[in-house]
């Protein structure tokens, strides 16, 4: 039966992402950092399948769904669909059926994935037509990781992260995720930076730049490469508040990693391995160790409409 397209559910996929580089400069006036960055999207979705309704609502199912995640306002798929109802003056709403694969809280951008899907899932269930630069300037209002789910790959972000180029990657890099059962709060990691910047009085970049080592491993395409290039100004402030990831990112490399990040404001632990039977055998020595580390891979496409309900495929 061919049901009306207003009438069909709407199911649209959107990545999580690790900043391979994450530059943090000066704290501009509205509380936000100019940065420097660059993400690649990783084959860690989350799912979102948006149905018409009277009202806005949002459930959660998945790995990673649990109590923390609220269903009001807060969440960042409700203030999404809001948003683009409000901009767009439509009158009805939606229920959004989130499948949580990305950590909350964790550094991977999983609320800004939900944000993307979402727009992109109204968009489409409401028929509403929108280009996708207007809906990168909706999602830059709702976080300044929502652009970059929408864009997926690999980008350049600067500005607060949402000014994207496109950053030229070749080939694929592995990874496994080391995830945290408790998330670190965003704002209180860049807090801590600025704390300590202070009491200290460290020098740096109030515009930061991204390296050109790091865009030239990219385009290399060698992870032995990027390796060596990753860095993140979040890690130190993230493991002062956290203790235990200086030992998660020491497991990691004892498990045969090239290298070990902390993705964006953390606690998730990224390690970038030589190819994906590296990265197998890390996940391998990781369980002796008992830890459960996740083989994802990127880059990946950002928030795209995959027609089909998540549990269908
Ligand atoms: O944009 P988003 O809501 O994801 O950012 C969460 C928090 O991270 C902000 O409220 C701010 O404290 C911090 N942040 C920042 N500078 C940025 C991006 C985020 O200070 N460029």
């Amino acid at each position: 039966m061919n049901l009306p397209a207003d009438s069909r559910a709407v199911h649209v996929r959107a990545p999580g992402k690790i900043n391979l580089y994450l530059g943090v400069g000066g704290r501009q006036t509205d509380g936000y950092h100019e940065l420097a960055t660059v993400f690649q999207a990783v084959s860690l979705f989350e799912d979102v399948t948006a149905t018409l309704a009277d009202e806005i609502t949002v459930h959660t199912t998945g790995p990673q769904a649990h109590d923390g995640v609220p269903t009001d306002d807060r969440n960042l798929a409700v203030r999404a669909a809001k948003l683009l109802a409000h901009a767009t003056g439509y009158r009805g709403g939606a229920h959004l059926e989130i499948y949580k694969q990305v950590p909350v809280a964790g550094g991977m951008g999983g609320g800004s994935a939900d944000a993307a899907a979402t727009l992109v899932a109204l968009d489409h269930l409401w028929q509403l037509g929108l280009t996708l630069s207007e809906l990168h300037e909706l999602g830059s209002q709702l976080g300044a990781d929502v652009p970059f789910a929408l864009q997926g790959g690999t980008a350049i972000g600067t500005g607060r992260g949402d000014d994207l180029h496109p950053a030229l990657a070749t080939g694929r890099f592995d990874w496994v995720l080391l995830t945290s059962s408790r998330g670190l709060s965003t704002p209180e990691v860049y807090a801590r930076l600025d704390s300590r910047r202070e009491e200290n009085s460290l020098i740096f970049p109030l515009t930061p730049e991204v390296p050109p080592v790091v865009l030239q491993s990219l385009r290399g395409g060698f992870p032995e490469d990027l390796a060596e290039a990753l860095h993140n100004d979040l890690q130190a402030p993230a493991c002062e508040l956290r203790p235990e990831l200086a030992d998660t990112i020491r497991h990691g490399v004892v498990a045969g990693a090239l290298n070990a990040i902390v993705s964006g404001s953390g606690p998730t632990v990224a390690l970038l391995c030589g190819g994906a039977d590296e990265a197998a055998a890390a996940v391998e020595r990781l369980r002796e160790a008992g830890l459960r580390g996740q083989h994802v891979h990127g880059p990946v496409h950002g928030a795209r409409i995959m027609n089909a309900s998540p549990h269908d495929e």
